[in-house]
């Protein structure tokens, strides 16, 4: 064994006593930030509703810095046009780190979009959408983002669909030291959403209705400070296969290569036009 794992093990047992997992359901961890008035959070359940007055929204009352966030989503059925459900991660400030899942509504009978994007540092433009290979508003399916401190990974029923992995040795940002709370919110965008602000929201369809329940953080709570936190170190130990960070086996790279060849629609590494030839720096590196 090399030094540095003998090392990094004997550190792992002299944290083990000081470690904070969160573990918890909706009502325990989150609170209602926008639209109180309609919105419902009760044990495992969240509901988020969106009428002409107003649309809804809930974060967690902890941030924090690594883990795997995960939640069952039911999204708005019938014809959702308009209306965006989101789902992610943020820290705050103008150097803000952000991880996103948003879901485009469309028409009846038209596919949702997932849409993907990651902030490091302020800076985002990374987007990647994908249609879904099932009808997400006809029941609950189990949207998750693991972050490590090697790697981000955004599963859709525990298929992987995107990684984002850390080279910030190679001048690359990545999201590791701002603590992050977990958001969800359901808007009106009909100015952008579908089909590019063409398809306006339908009122008549109103109140629309997204359906959250088993919220799950597996995650370390932030203390503000230090970047690789003690809890980060635990869970390396105990779920992300110690001392390496979890990182996708083969069997996961083959599905995750499935949704990438079938589902993916757009992927801003291949979006020559956009960056005019100067594609973003990652999009010459390998990310499973
Ligand atoms: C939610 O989590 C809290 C804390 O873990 C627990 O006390 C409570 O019973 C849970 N409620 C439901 C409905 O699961
Ligand atoms: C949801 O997906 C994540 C990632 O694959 C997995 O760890 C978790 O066990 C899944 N949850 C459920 C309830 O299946
Ligand atoms: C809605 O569905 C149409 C037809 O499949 C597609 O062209 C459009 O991009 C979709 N828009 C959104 C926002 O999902
Ligand atoms: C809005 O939805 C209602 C009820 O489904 C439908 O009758 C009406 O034609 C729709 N309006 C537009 C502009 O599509
Ligand atoms: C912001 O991100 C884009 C896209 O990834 C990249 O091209 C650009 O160089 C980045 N800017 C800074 C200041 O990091």
């Amino acid at each position: 064994m090399e030094n540095f794992e003998k090392l990094f093990i004997l550190f792992l047992f002299a944290l083990i006593h000081t470690i904070v997992l969160v573990d918890a359901n909706f009502s325990k961890s989150m609170y209602i930030t926008w639209g109180a008035q309609h919105a419902i959070l009760q044990g495992e359940d969240l509901q988020l509703v969106l009428d002409k007055t107003s649309g809804s929204a809930a974060e967690t009352k902890k941030r924090f810095l690594f883990g795997t966030i995960e939640s069952r989503i039911k999204l708005v059925p019938g014809n959702s046009a308009g209306t965006v459900t989101a789902y992610y991660l943020s820290s705050i400030g103008s150097q803000h780190d952000e991880l996103d899942f948003e879901f485009l509504g469309n028409s009846s009978g038209q596919p949702y979009i997932v849409h993907t994007n990651i902030y490091t540092q302020g800076n985002g433009s990374r987007e990647q959408q994908f249609y879904l290979w099932f009808d997400p508003t006809a029941d609950f399916h189990n949207y998750t983002i693991h972050w490590n401190p090697t790697e981000i990974v955004w599963y859709i029923d525990s298929i992987p669909i995107r990684v984002f992995r850390n080279y910030e040795n190679e001048g690359i940002a990545y999201p590791n030291k701002q603590g992050m709370k977990v958001y969800t919110s359901l808007w009106n965008a009909d100015n952008w959403a579908t089909r590019g602000g063409l398809v306006k929201t339908n009122w008549t369809n109103a109140p629309f209705v997204a359906k959250f329940n088993h919220f799950r953080a597996r995650a370390c709570k932030w203390n503000g400070a230090i970047s690789i936190n003690q809890c980060a170190l635990n869970i390396a130990a105990n779920w992300w296969t110690s001392p390496t960070y979890k990182q996708l086996g083969y069997a996961q790279l083959g599905q995750m290569n499935w949704v990438r060849n079938n589902y993916m629609i757009y992927d801003y590494c291949r979006d020559t036009k956009r960056f005019n030839g100067q594609m973003p720096p990652e999009c010459f590196k390998a990310q499973f």
